[in-house]
């Protein structure tokens, strides 16, 4: 059965070539986490969304299988162990629906996530079993100025595409990382539908992996 866990780590595995920098300096004195080695110096929220080539991240039975990709590409990369990047993450961010999922997965495929210190969006009261996760309810800029900023480094906005989009409109995230599969799903939940502003991206990188998979990194313009 495919593992949630291992969706996670073989996307999070092709995009450590893409990473700019892999300092690995150790967490500042406020982390939940203390001695988690991180990938920059400097606090950075990254988005990183898994999309089909027609731009949808769900289908509408929210089934996962499309992510088991079975492409060939030759002239590809392959990527690092994964579980050396996911440590270099320190936070997850992510909105209520997209938590709501990951609940559900879990009791078949297991918390995909880890120990790292994860905060859900969410405005209401949602079941909490895990000691590393927290609930946040208010404005998104003292979420970063409050309580992300001070305590982490590398910070991963998970999804959905509304969180996503909140992020993006109040230019409170740094980077984009898209992962492109070799799919078009026809129908779904787009990842940037009619966000409603222009934003101007530069791009950092692009890799293209042995399994057809490609990376798309973009830092945001402020
Ligand atoms: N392919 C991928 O990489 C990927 C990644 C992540 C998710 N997904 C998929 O995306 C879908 C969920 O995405 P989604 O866009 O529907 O929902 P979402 O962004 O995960 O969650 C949105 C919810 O977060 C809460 N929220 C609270 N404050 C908010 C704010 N300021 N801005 C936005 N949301 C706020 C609200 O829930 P309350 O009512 O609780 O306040 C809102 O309905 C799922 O199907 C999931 O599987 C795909």
């Amino acid at each position: 059965m495919l593992s949630l866990r291992w969706v996670l780590n073989h996307y999070i595995q092709i995009v450590i070539e893409c990473s700019t920098e892999q300092s690995f300096n150790k967490a500042p004195n406020g982390s939940t986490i203390p001695n988690r080695q991180m990938a920059t110096d400097t606090f950075t929220i990254t988005i990183h969304m898994v999309s089909s080539l027609d731009g949808i991240i769900a289908k509408k039975d929210n089934s996962v299988s499309w992510f088991e990709v079975s492409d060939y590409y030759e002239k590809g990369v392959s990527g690092q162990d994964p579980e050396t990047f996911l440590k270099t993450i320190d936070c997850y961010v992510m909105g209520a629906r997209t938590y709501e999922h990951a609940l559900e997965l879990s009791k078949s495929y297991g918390w995909a996530y880890g120990d790292t210190p994860t905060i859900v969006v969410t405005n209401r009261n949602l079941p909490v079993e895990r000691k590393n996760i927290e609930l946040y309810s208010g404005h998104l800029d003292k979420l970063v100025s409050e309580r992300l900023q001070p305590r982490y480094r590398n910070v991963w906005l998970v999804g959905g595409p509304l969180l996503v989009k909140e992020f993006v409109r109040l230019k409170l995230a740094h980077q984009i990382r898209l992962t492109i599969l070799p799919i078009i799903l026809g129908e779904g939940i787009l990842f940037f539908d009619q966000i409603g502003t222009e934003q101007a991206l530069h791009l950092q990188d692009v890799t293209a992996y042995k399994n057809g998979m490609v990376e798309l990194c973009y830092e945001i313009k402020t």
